[in-house]
């Protein structure tokens, strides 16, 4: 089955397109789209801004659209930045970094998880479907690794010592956030494309 990724990031989309191929779907890069939609990511949750993109790629692309909405939560910071990851500071991923190391230097707790939602809306009817998947770990003292988008040069995942940054995207494609939550929807998918 051929599916739209709702997204113009191409990390995301080459994270997502090998591990849903096995699974019998072919994931179609969003930015490949002549005009892709703009939606507002509105949603006071992780699944209702993947809902408002799914809709929205589905509707335009004319089939089914897979949306990801995914964000860092940082104990230390009550949760923020969450949904508003992509947002907290304007400019480059490092201008983000900078940001969250500057406003956690001085707690004791560096906890932190990503959380990813999922969806899925088919332009046909069928019903939606939605999946939210986490990924725990803590924020290093300073950015580490080349690797990946975002805050993966400052996260560490439980159970390792480096950021996603330095562990490449072998190891995190297994464990992350997105890659969970790519694993349970393809899983709810199949009985939906068999
Ligand atoms: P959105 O899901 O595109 O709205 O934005 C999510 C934002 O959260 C990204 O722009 C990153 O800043 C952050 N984020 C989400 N997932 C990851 C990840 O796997 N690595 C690093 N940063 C991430």
């Amino acid at each position: 089955m051929r599916m739209i990724l709702a997204s113009t990031n191409r990390g995301k989309f080459q994270e997502m397109k090998e591990q849903l191929l096995p699974y019998g779907i072919d994931l179609i890069f969003g930015g490949d789209l002549p005009s892709p939609p703009y939606v507002e990511e509105t949603g006071a949750t992780y699944e209702e801004n993947a809902f408002l993109k799914a809709r929205a790629w589905a509707s335009s692309a004319k089939v089914p659209a897979l949306a990801d909405d995914s964000g860092l939560e940082v104990d230390a910071l009550g949760g923020a930045p969450g949904v508003h990851s992509a947002r907290v500071v304007p400019g480059k991923d490092s201008a983000r970094t900078e940001w969250l190391l500057e406003a956690i230097k001085d707690a004791d707790d560096r906890s932190a998880r990503f959380v990813c939602s999922i969806a899925v809306v088919f332009p046909d009817g069928r019903s939606p479907l939605a999946v939210t998947e986490y990924c725990a770990g803590r924020i290093a003292a300073s950015p580490a690794g080349e690797s990946g988008f975002g805050y993966d040069p400052v996260f560490i995942p439980d159970g390792y010592e480096k950021t996603f940054s330095e562990l490449g995207v072998d190891i995190k494609n297994t464990i992350s956030h997105r890659a969970k939550a790519v694993k349970s929807i393809a899983e709810m998918l199949r009985p939906v494309i068999e």
